[in-house]
């Protein structure tokens, strides 16, 4: 059967991580979450002690991050100069700066690189913020997400109390995600925005288990239809 290659965008915490990771194991698709690798920079620069504003130390840096994503039992995790970071990139520390991190045009350009290498070999079912615009303008199928701020709280809420055991207060999530998406979505290099062939999707009210649906029938109609 013929491959494809499948891109999701959207806000934060808005569901694109878990309904990526599902149309992947359904479509036998390699799943790649570009923000993890955002994170894991982020996550570098925090434990070397280099601030955001030192830009001569974030170029020197750069060359000795090394990201890949591994199998850990079921699922992928993401390793940073080979330890698995999986955990502490999704700390509430990691998200405070990892919108600043995104936004420089050397870590973009690093990054995108190796996301363009992984989507090469097609059967990617990639999601981020760029991936329709810039990392994979040739996806034969693009989706933006989205979904209100308030539910979207919630949702990382739950998720972070899930992973860690914490409970973090709604302001200071909400907050963050608000923070994220202005700073995504005005940034120079890349923002986030919805390109015209993308399919919207507002997941306020749609269930995870419709989402990953609705991404799959189109998907399977598209790679039937190409055969
Ligand atoms: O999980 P959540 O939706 O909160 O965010 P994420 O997908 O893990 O991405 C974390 C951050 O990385 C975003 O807020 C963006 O600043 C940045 N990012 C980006 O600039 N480009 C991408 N393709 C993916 C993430």
């Amino acid at each position: 059967m013929k491959k494809i290659n499948i891109a999701i965008d959207g806000y934060s915490a808005c569901g694109k991580s878990s309904t990526a990771k599902r149309v992947a194991q359904r479509l036998g698709y390699i799943y790649i979450d570009s923000g993890a690798m955002y994170r894991a920079v982020t996550l570098y620069l925090q434990q070397h002690l280099i601030d955001i504003d030192n830009l001569e130390g974030i170029a020197q840096a750069l060359p000795q991050i090394q990201i890949d994503f591994r199998k850990a039992g079921e699922v992928f995790h993401t390793f940073l100069n080979g330890v698995d970071v999986e955990q502490e990139i999704r700390q509430p520390a990691v998200a405070a700066q990892v919108s600043e991190v995104a936004a420089m045009s050397n870590v973009r350009r690093m990054l995108v690189e190796q996301q363009q290498k992984m989507a090469a070999q097609k059967g990617v079912v990639m999601e981020g913020r760029d991936i329709g615009s810039v990392v994979m303008p040739d996806a034969e199928l693009k989706f933006f997400m989205t979904a209100d701020v308030d539910v979207r709280t919630k949702r990382r809420q739950d998720e972070l109390l899930k992973k860690s055991g914490k409970l973090f207060p709604l302001e200071e999530l909400k907050a963050n995600l608000q923070h994220r998406d202005r700073i995504d979505s005005t940034r120079e290099d890349s923002p986030l925005t919805r390109v015209p062939n993308a399919i919207e999707i507002d997941t306020t009210h749609i269930t995870l288990e419709e989402q990953i649906q609705l991404i799959c029938d189109k998907a399977m109609a598209l790679i039937k239809q190409a055969d």
